[in-house]
């Protein structure tokens, strides 16, 4: 009864997904690490984890090489240091864009130019400079005919919004008014983006326990703090969309509409200081797999339910080279071996396994790694799976973690086994997936595309079990509306909310 009310569930939020416009989970790839994997690495670790969008600080050659004809989109950045000198030269501009976009579109798809990051609040100074930076990359891209195909943005700090909380009351800044006003006057022209990086961790930390944490992590809330906008009386479930409707009220009271939000950096970190307690794997975990849930649902914010909130999580890997409190330094999602630091879905493959054209036997999400070594020993051996791709120098060998090998020996076994009776199983630690798990050269049995791929009859339409992930973010909007029901209307009125907390 509650396995078909959750399938029912999930085939419902799968309509709502193929009838909207998709949003994204993409992934800020910070290079402060001191020992960075090749840009090659690199790439086969983001086609692993089946990561389609993600974002550099800088324009790397390397890694735009490596990027190349891998279908991940790419957002350049303009380094803050360089903001100035192309603000200042229309020509500086143009030499950027040909080397490092025109360079290597269209095999390397470079969908965002990044102008800077933080400016404002980074480097003030460099403020009145910004929107001449942005207007003189757009000229050299229109004279590139580039401009219909990648679109200039600046990433901004929530800090521009000093009163996030109510949204509906947000607004930027006044000192910076006429550069946001010509920044939003820029996106408007050009059909841009506003992108914002906003960080629920920092507003939970600076609220000193006015907020639960709860709020800040997507968890339900309880039914006396529940949080409602008194003006427009929408209610916030969570504090990303808070912040996104924050900029979305920012953007409106200098009277501009029509500009979509990006969220262009948010995450959790997972270690953290002494003083530092909300710093766990578990709340890094929890933020980023109901962050993933919350994006891949493609709805807006309460005040634009519309238009889906792409994101870039922040970030790939740990940057032990950051200066700062000990937090700064374990954003990463995955280890530079390729590991996950924990378990979590990028691609939310395992949510909208839709597909049961085909089927594939991949590792369960946290499945522990002594199972995973004993499940390829006996796929590899008595399953007779041919597990030659993932030896050393072969195509599936990087990532060389037991989660990639354990999918690939897995796989090839149930692609040969299963019309014969082999089953998705290994002790628990192996699940059907919809979603071809091949990546770069690493072509996975069963594949369209593979060698063997015809060698197999296409699977029967099973049922696809709900995964853990989808089962989660099912019962999260279930209980979000039952408490809504029976919700006490709490405002963001913060002493209320204390003394509840209290
Ligand atoms: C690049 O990404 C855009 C946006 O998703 C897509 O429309 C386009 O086909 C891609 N281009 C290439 C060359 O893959
Ligand atoms: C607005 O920005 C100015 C300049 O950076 C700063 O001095 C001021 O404290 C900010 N105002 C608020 C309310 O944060
Ligand atoms: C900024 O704009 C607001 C609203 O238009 C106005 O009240 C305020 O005086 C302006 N501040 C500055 C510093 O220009
Ligand atoms: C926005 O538009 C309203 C109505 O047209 C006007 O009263 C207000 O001054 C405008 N605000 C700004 C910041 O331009
Ligand atoms: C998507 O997530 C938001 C925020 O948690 C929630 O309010 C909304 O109901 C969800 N929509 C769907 C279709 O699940
Ligand atoms: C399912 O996968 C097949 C083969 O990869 C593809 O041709 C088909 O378009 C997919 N269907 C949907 C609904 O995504
Ligand atoms: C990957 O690196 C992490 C962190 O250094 C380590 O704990 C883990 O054991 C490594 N995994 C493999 C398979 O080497
Ligand atoms: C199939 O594999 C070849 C070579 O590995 C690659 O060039 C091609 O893009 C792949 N096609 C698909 C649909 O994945």
């Amino acid at each position: 009864m509650m396995l078909k009310i959750r399938l029912q569930l999930i085939l419902l939020l799968s309509g709502v997904l193929f009838n909207a416009v998709g949003a994204f989970i993409g992934i800020n790839i910070g290079t402060d690490v001191s020992n960075l994997p090749s840009p090659v690495n690199i790439v086969s670790i983001l086609q692993a984890q089946q990561i389609t969008h993600v974002r550099l600080f800088n324009a790397d050659a390397h890694m735009l090489n490596a990027l190349s004809n891998t279908g991940i989109e790419v957002m350049v950045s303009v380094t803050n240091e360089e903001v100035l000198s192309i603000g200042e030269s229309p020509s500086l501009a143009a030499s950027w864009i040909n080397r490092n976009v025109v360079a290597y579109v269209p095999s390397t798809n470079i969908t965002f130019i990044a102008v800077g990051n933080e400016v404002l609040t980074s480097i003030p100074h460099a403020g009145p400079i910004l929107v001449p930076a942005m207007n003189n990359l757009y000229k050299a891209l229109v004279a590139s005919n580039l401009n219909h195909l990648i679109k200039i943005s600046t990433p901004n700090s929530m800090t521009i919004i000093p009163q996030p909380f109510p949204p509906s009351t947000a607004s930027f800044n006044a000192s910076w008014n006429s550069t946001t006003h010509q920044i939003l006057q820029f996106l408007q022209n050009t059909k841009s983006y506003y992108m914002l990086n906003a960080y629920p961790y920092y507003e939970l930390v600076k609220s000193n326990g006015i907020f639960p944490i709860e709020y800040a992590l997507f968890e339900p809330l309880s039914s006396v703090k529940q949080i409602v906008d008194p003006n427009t009386l929408f209610h916030y479930d969570n504090m990303f969309d808070a912040l996104v409707d924050a900029a979305y009220n920012s953007i409106a009271s200098l009277n501009f509409s029509g500009i979509p939000v990006l969220v262009t950096e948010t995450g959790w970190p997972w270690l953290g200081g002494a003083n530092e307690p909300d710093a766990t794997k578990e709340n890094a975990a929890t933020y980023n797999k109901n962050l993933i849930a919350r994006v891949l649902n493609n709805s807006g914010p309460p005040s634009q339910p519309g238009i889906p909130i792409s994101t870039y999580i922040y970030e790939l890997f740990d940057e032990d080279k950051r200066g700062g409190p000990v937090s700064e330094k374990y954003w990463g999602v995955f280890f530079t071996n390729g590991t996950a630091v924990y378990d979590v879905s990028l691609s939310g493959s395992d949510s909208l396994g839709v597909n049961s054209s085909s089927g594939f036997c991949v590792v369960r999400p946290g499945a522990d790694e002594s199972s995973l070594q004993s499940g390829i020993n006996w796929a590899c051996g008595p399953g007779q799976a041919n597990c030659a791709a993932i030896q050393q120098g072969q195509p599936c060998y990087i990532p060389n973690t037991l989660q990639n090998h354990a999918s690939y020996a897995y796989n090839d076994y149930y692609q040969r086994m299963r019309s014969s009776g082999g089953s998705c199983d290994f002790d628990g630690t192996a699940t059907i997936t919809t979603v071809d798990p091949s990546y770069g050269s690493c072509r996975f049995t069963g594949s369209s595309n593979s060698s063997t791929g015809g060698m197999f009859p296409p699977p029967a339409l099973g049922p696809i079990g709900p995964s853990p992930g989808s089962s989660t973010s099912v019962i999260v909007h279930f209980s979000t509306i039952v408490a809504v029901i029976f919700a006490t209307l709490f405002l963001f009125d913060m002493n209320a909310l204390k003394h509840f907390v209290a």
